[in-house]
């Protein structure tokens, strides 16, 4: 056995009911190492990770961990033998409190009452290193995603684990956030931990990764060095950071090995209509807004940008008749009086929610079923729904997005992440609203697939919808917005003109409040 080794992978394969996820991988993860899986969505990414893990079983094959057979049968026998995950998609229990989620399942009682373990305390450090502003009785649904995340992570850590896998942990974190992950993930290195990390932000990869491993359509394309892959013959001669030209470069290596093409963003002014305005937000305050102010006309493309609690969500929830607000807002002219979401689609707008598993979509239903669900007389005949309309219409959007699917009847929980993301969009752009809002569209979306949803936003502009767009990407707000409305703490900062070579410190410095 090769002690360096901690999990050996070979001819790995996994099969769904008519998918084959894995075909035959092989690779090694070194001890002590950080490494990276790339891939495009439904390459196969979470599969492998859920057979690392305990939650799937694998169909054919072998994995070794720490030279012997590896085949657990349940996340509980990974996490007995050293393996623990923070999966994709969150797995907090939002009527609860923080502590009652860390105890969920190990309450120690005793006379009847829940006990502090030493385990909790242990969590709480963990939690606070890595966000101080999480208190013990706060309820979960009052956290940001962020917040739970961290929550999830402290869970995992707070186990026993050699190696710990994380599946696109940084999607829903701000920057800042991300860089306190980054330091606790080399923390956890230095401590000996392997760390397996997914992620779709490849330029993650040059600032924490040793290695790299690429999957395509179920097949392992190739596994690098990060030194090798950003040019270095060796790892002697390698800086400790790379320069963004050098990170820039080996992105676009690993996109040619993950898709076979490269691909290029750019921002393509659009041919907004600047003297229809079709909506108008006056002097909007609530609990957690300042005063906003804004216009959004015919054809354009509005981008929100602030860091992650700057407000850019809250302004969505306003428009979407969830919040309370005082002030006025007018759509096509009309002041909203509505107070709810049905009034909202009433008036005219559609949003596609930050975070898809709660608000977006009903996992247990299949494709065709999502897809009509904000606006059933697009499949109705008669007034029964028609079978023929909805496969009709499924088939459109699975086409027009590239959803990655055995067929339009699977179930969407059974769907890769991205996948369910673009269902989601789907079934938002079906309801066919003249405002469309989209609060963190391409999150967990691989680059090429990116760049197709951009593509979709920018025909719908200039069809004449107007859209709004809430991301802490800058590069997605500079890609495709005619004018970003620039937020901090609630507050309208500025509201610029996109163009090609913007500003970005500048924007930098007025979402940090300068
Ligand atoms: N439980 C399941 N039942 C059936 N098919 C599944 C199941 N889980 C995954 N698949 C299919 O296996 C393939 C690989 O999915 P996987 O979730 O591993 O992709 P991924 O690389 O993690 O993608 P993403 O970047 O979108 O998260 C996809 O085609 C997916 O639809
Ligand atoms: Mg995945």
């Amino acid at each position: 056995m090769n002690n360096d080794v901690i999990v050996e992978v070979r001819g790995l394969t996994k099969e769904f009911p008519g998918v084959k996820a894995l075909k035959g991988v092989d690779f090694d993860i070194k001890r002590g190492s950080v490494h990276c899986v790339v891939g495009e969505n439904g390459a196969g990414k979470s599969t492998f990770i859920k057979i690392l893990t305990g939650a799937h079983r694998r169909t054919g094959g072998s994995l070794k961990y720490n030279g012997k057979d590896f085949d657990p049968k349940s996340i509980r026998e990974a996490m007995d033998n050293g393996i623990s995950v923070l999966y994709q998609e969150l797995n907090v229990v939002d009527d609860l409190t923080t502590e009652e989620n860390l105890t969920l399942g190990k309450e120690n009682t005793k006379w009847g009452f829940i006990r502090k373990s030493e385990g909790l305390n242990k969590t709480m450090d963990i939690i606070r290193s890595l966000d101080d502003s999480i208190e013990l009785d706060m309820p979960v649904d009052q956290l940001s995603v962020a917040q739970k995340q961290v929550i999830e992570i402290a869970k995992a850590l707070s186990t026993d684990c050699s190696v710990l896998v994380m599946d696109e942990p940084t999607a829903s974190l701000s920057e800042d956030e991300v860089r306190r992950l980054f330091l606790t993930v080399k923390k956890l290195k230095e401590q000996g931990i392997t760390i397996v990390f997914i992620s779709h932000k490849l330029s993650e990869i040059f600032e924490i990764g040793d290695y790299v491993t690429v999957f395509r359509d179920g097949e392992m394309i190739g596994t690098k060095s990060v030194p090798e892959i950003a040019g270095y013959d060796d790892a002697a001669g390698c800086p400790d950071t790379f320069d963004d030209a050098t990170v820039a470069e080996a992105c676009t290596e690993l996109v040619r090995m993950m898709i076979g093409k490269v691909i290029v963003q750019e921002y393509v002014p659009s041919t907004s209509d600047y003297s229809t305005k079709l909506l108008e937000v006056k002097n909007v305050n609530n609990r957690r807004l300042k005063n906003i102010n804004f216009e959004l006309y015919k054809g354009e493309i509005l981008g929100f940008y602030g860091l992650v609690g700057a407000g850019k969500t809250e302004v969505g929830r306003v428009l979407y008749g969830i919040d309370d607000y005082e002030g006025e807002i007018s759509v096509n002219g009309k002041k909203a009086e509505y107070k709810n979401v049905i009034g909202a689609l009433d008036a005219g707008l559609a949003m596609v929610p930050e975070e898809r598993r709660v608000d977006g979509i009903f996992g247990q239903l299949s494709i065709r079923a999502n897809i009509p669900l904000m606006r059933m007389d697009s499949v109705m005949n008669s007034g029964l729904i028609s079978r023929i309309k909805e496969n009709r219409l499924a088939d459109k959007f699975m086409n027009m997005m590239s959803v990655a699917a055995k067929d339009r009847e699977q179930a969407v929980a059974f769907l890769s992440g991205g996948n369910q993301q673009k269902v989601v969009i789907a079934k938002c752009l079906n309801r066919d609203a003249d405002i469309i809002m989209l609060d963190e569209p391409t999150r967990g979306v691989d680059v090429g697939a990116k760049e197709e949803i951009h593509e979709i936003i920018r025909d719908l502009a200039n069809e004449g919808k107007s859209i709004i767009v809430f991301s802490s990407e800058l590069p997605e707000i500079t890609n495709l917005c005619d004018r970003i409305v620039l937020m901090h703490d609630g507050n309208v900062g500025e509201i610029m003109k996109n163009q090609k070579d913007v500003d970005v410190d500048h924007i930098m410095s007025v979402v940090a409040g300068g």
